[in-house]
């Protein structure tokens, strides 16, 4: 994919011309349920998975810091829970049910107190016979395949803003269909809910989720992230190659952040954050804000590079580098400026020279060059220059103003 013309086209022409074919190319949205720009907030599962911990009091706790640590402030709205919120069987009349023991107040009461603090609230289903957890075949929490117009409307009664919707027991039905049952039924349950799609990018989604009937507002491109190295450099090496996909309120989504969990290092976890920034992913904080560290905090309070994900063009990242582990990646700005992660996947540090044209820069020109982990500005020539040590990622933002 790395090769083709339109990608090859898009590293070639000027700036001006790029901007010009995104903005009328792919108009925002109208629709206020599926945001122009990524969707940002919380998930608990990255932090808890199944375990008991994942209940109401640690889901009120988390809405408290989205306040208290300025997470609203740099952006955060959303604030979703995973999978094993839902009681082991449906209700008498065949409707969904929350775990009594994890959230005694019921979920409309938990949505409630998440929108009393100006935020958003987000459910989960998955579209097969029953969820993910527990980890065996067809033995887990009611899922949503044949009772989507149902499922909608107690999503919609509890006032859910946001589903995401996973794939596991999907019975082999057709990925297609069972997406767009539950994208009509969200549609006509009366509320405006976002949707997010989870089935791993199994059927290619980015040639399908972002149109009708589907329409979906992101769709997961890979597999589930862990929290190592490893995984994250995977995951990103599969989702950057998918820009040309992603346009205005429909975004590849290469699965939650790890920022916090302790699994790689503090430059790792900036990378990972850098990496997703500039893949205009959505950023969906996965650790437990409630005990989050300073180093961590910090990461993800990066307001420059939170401003890059959200910059209102809309336009995911372009990869115009990836030779012996060094990736340059460049994602054209709405103010005519250009945002640049340059990153060293390799276990040695490595000098790194980015020259204006292969950031797509007139030559010879005077630009401002904003270092967006140091909160720096140089004037230069549009090329960058730098020592990347193993694993960082370095970011700027470029521009005549
Ligand atoms: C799948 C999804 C994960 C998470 C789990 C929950 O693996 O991809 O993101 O939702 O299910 O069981």
């Amino acid at each position: 994919m790395k090769n083709s013309i339109p990608s090859l086209l898009r590293a070639a022409v000027p700036f001006v011309f790029v901007a010009a074919i995104a903005a009328t190319a792919t108009p925002v949205r109208a629709d206020a349920a599926t945001p122009a720009l990524p969707q940002m907030g919380f998930n608990n599962w990255n932090s808890t998975h199944c375990r008991d911990e994942f209940d109401e009091a640690m889901i009120r706790g988390i809405a408290d810091k989205f306040i208290s640590l300025g997470l609203r402030d740099a952006g955060y709205r959303y604030v979703n829970i995973d999978d094993c919120w839902a009681n082991w069987q449906r209700d008498k009349d065949g409707h969904l049910q929350p775990n009594p023991k994890r959230f005694p107040d019921g979920i409309k009461a938990l949505a409630e107190y998440i929108h009393r603090h100006g935020l958003k609230f987000g459910l989960y289903s998955s579209a097969g016979v029953s969820t993910c957890e527990p980890l065996q075949e067809n033995r887990g929490f009611p899922g949503g395949l044949g009772h989507e117009k149902d499922d909608a409307a107690t999503f919609a009664s509890w006032d859910v803003d946001y589903l995401k919707y996973d794939n596991c027991n999907n019975q082999k039905v057709d990925a297609h269909k069972r997406y767009t049952a539950m994208a009509e039924a969200l549609r006509g349950s009366g509320r405006q809910i976002f949707f997010s799609m989870c089935e791993w990018g199994e059927n290619k989604p980015w040639l399908w989720a972002g149109k009708p009937p589907v329409d979906a507002g992101s769709w997961r491109t890979t597999g589930d992230i862990s929290d190592n190295y490893a995984s994250m450099l995977k995951i990103f090496k599969e989702n950057v190659v998918l820009d040309r996909y992603a346009s205005p309120g429909h975004w590849n989504d290469p699965d939650m952040l790890e920022v916090g969990n302790g699994g790689m290092t503090d430059l790792e976890y900036r990378s990972h954050f850098s990496l997703w920034s500039i893949m205009a992913a959505p950023l969906l904080i996965g650790t437990d804000l409630r005990t989050i560290k300073p180093d961590a905090l910090q990461i993800l309070l990066n307001k420059e590079v939170i401003a890059v994900d959200q910059d209102p063009l809309g336009v995911q990242g372009h990869q115009v580098r990836d030779t012996s582990g060094i990736h340059v990646i460049v994602k054209p700005l709405k103010d005519g400026s250009r945002a640049v992660a340059v990153f060293n996947e390799t276990d040695a540090a490595h000098d790194v020279t980015v020259t204006a044209s292969e950031l797509g820069l007139k030559a010879g020109q005077s630009y401002n060059v904003r270092d967006l982990w140091a909160h720096a500005q140089t004037k230069g020539d549009g090329s960058i220059k730098t020592e990347l040590a193993a694993h960082a990622t370095v970011m700027y933002r470029i521009g005549r103003r």
